[in-house]
């Protein structure tokens, strides 16, 4: 069954000039559009009452299952604004499956991918005045499904809610790009085999928060996790996926192994590199290949990659007692030459050879 969106747009707008005020200076996940779009589930009727409207609270009964059971998914994607002034989303549709996936995972109803990409673009067309249009800024979308069932039987909501609001956005490390260091969490895991790191659920990034906090008590601006059985191999960060860059230019980065989030900016850097002619290895990343081989010349650059970190820079990694600084410790000609090729296809610099570019206005 198709779903169909009604389109009810607000009549209170926030004015131009506010407007303009924010989207010269947009910080990430701040500021939200003047719409947003909902669609119910229940189990009896499916998916319906799918609407474009004014962006607005939601009441909420304090029984809800999400907020004890924490039954929810989200999306990140992002409109970049094009040379000529129309605005494209990167990649949509792999959005799309991965939320459906999710769904599956966390026993929610699966919104259909068709729906997803027409939500998106139903939003970007009524708020496009919202795109940002400086350097390495665009509108981050984010849609989520959440379960509205009251009560406290623990078990699969039977109604749900999706949906997408969107938020100017610049850099997620706010000032100008530089090297992130990470705390390498020695008593913490993301995931673990069987569960739900795979999944963008909401309770894989509450259990990260208590990481992410030791991180910053050590002077740390993420945290990364290692594997949960042998505590050695490199996982991925609370946000982001991660790669290191070796001293003959191959890249490196864990393999999806059902731990981490398959991240749609790392398969596309995977396409870029080796189109760029870098061998590019998934695999098992022994966290030790990194420590040795950053003092011994071996590992010569390490980023992280996500929808809202695009390309970050990593300078030192860090553990209690120890430090390890890849190459200089300052953004490596690698990670900036794939920053830029990722950005020029994104900002629509570049020819789209892909076809990952899908244009909305
Ligand atoms: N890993 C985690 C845990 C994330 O939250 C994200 C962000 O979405 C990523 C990796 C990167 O995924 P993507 O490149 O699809 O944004
Ligand atoms: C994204 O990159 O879209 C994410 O969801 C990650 C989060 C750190 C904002």
């Amino acid at each position: 069954m198709s779903v169909k969106f009604a389109v009810q747009p607000s009549v209170s707008l926030v004015d131009a000039e506010a407007r303009a005020e924010i989207l010269a200076n947009p910080a990430f996940g701040r500021v939200f559009t003047d719409h947003m779009v909902c669609a119910s589930w229940t189990a009896a009727d499916g998916w319906h009452d799918a609407r474009l409207t004014g962006y607005a609270p939601v009441s909420i009964d304090p029984a809800s299952v999400v907020l004890h059971y924490g039954q929810t998914v989200f999306e990140g994607l992002k409109a970049y604004r094009q040379p000529g002034g129309g605005v494209s989303l990167f990649r949509p549709e792999r959005n799309a499956a991965r939320m459906a996936a999710s769904c599956h995972r966390l026993a929610l109803p699966e919104f259909p991918e068709d729906a997803f990409v027409e939500a998106c673009e139903l939003l970007v067309i009524q708020d496009q005045a919202w795109v940002p249009g400086g350097e390495g800024a665009s509108l981050y979308l984010r849609p989520f499904v959440w379960a509205t069932e009251v009560g406290l039987g623990v078990r699969p909501s039977e109604s749900a809610l999706f949906q997408l609001i969107a938020s100017p956005s610049g850099n997620y490390f706010s000032g100008p790009l530089r090297p992130v260091s990470l705390w390498l969490s020695q008593e913490y895991v993301r995931a673990a085999p069987g569960g739900t790191g795979a999944a963008k659920c909401g309770g894989n990034y509450a259990a990260s928060l208590v990481a992410q906090q030791e991180a910053i008590e050590n002077g740390c601006d993420q945290v990364v996790f290692l594997d949960a059985v042998e505590h050695r191999w490199l996982e991925e960060l609370g946000g982001m996926n991660i790669f290191l860059v070796l001293d003959d230019g191959t890249l490196v980065t864990p393999e999806v192994s059902g731990t981490i989030l398959e991240g749609i900016t790392r398969d596309s850097i995977i396409t870029l590199a080796r189109e760029l002619g870098h061998a590019v290895e998934e695999r098992k990343v022994d966290v030790d290949e990194w420590r040795k081989g950053a003092v011994d010349g071996h590992v010569v650059e390490a980023f992280a990659c996500g929808t809202a970190a695009v390309i970050t820079p990593i300078g030192a990694l860090r553990w209690p007692g120890g430090e390890a600084v890849a190459g200089t410790g300052e953004p490596g000609t690698v990670t900036m030459k794939l920053r830029e090729a990722l950005m020029d296809v994104q900002y629509g610099r570049t020819p789209d050879t892909h076809g990952w570019m899908h244009k909305v206005v």
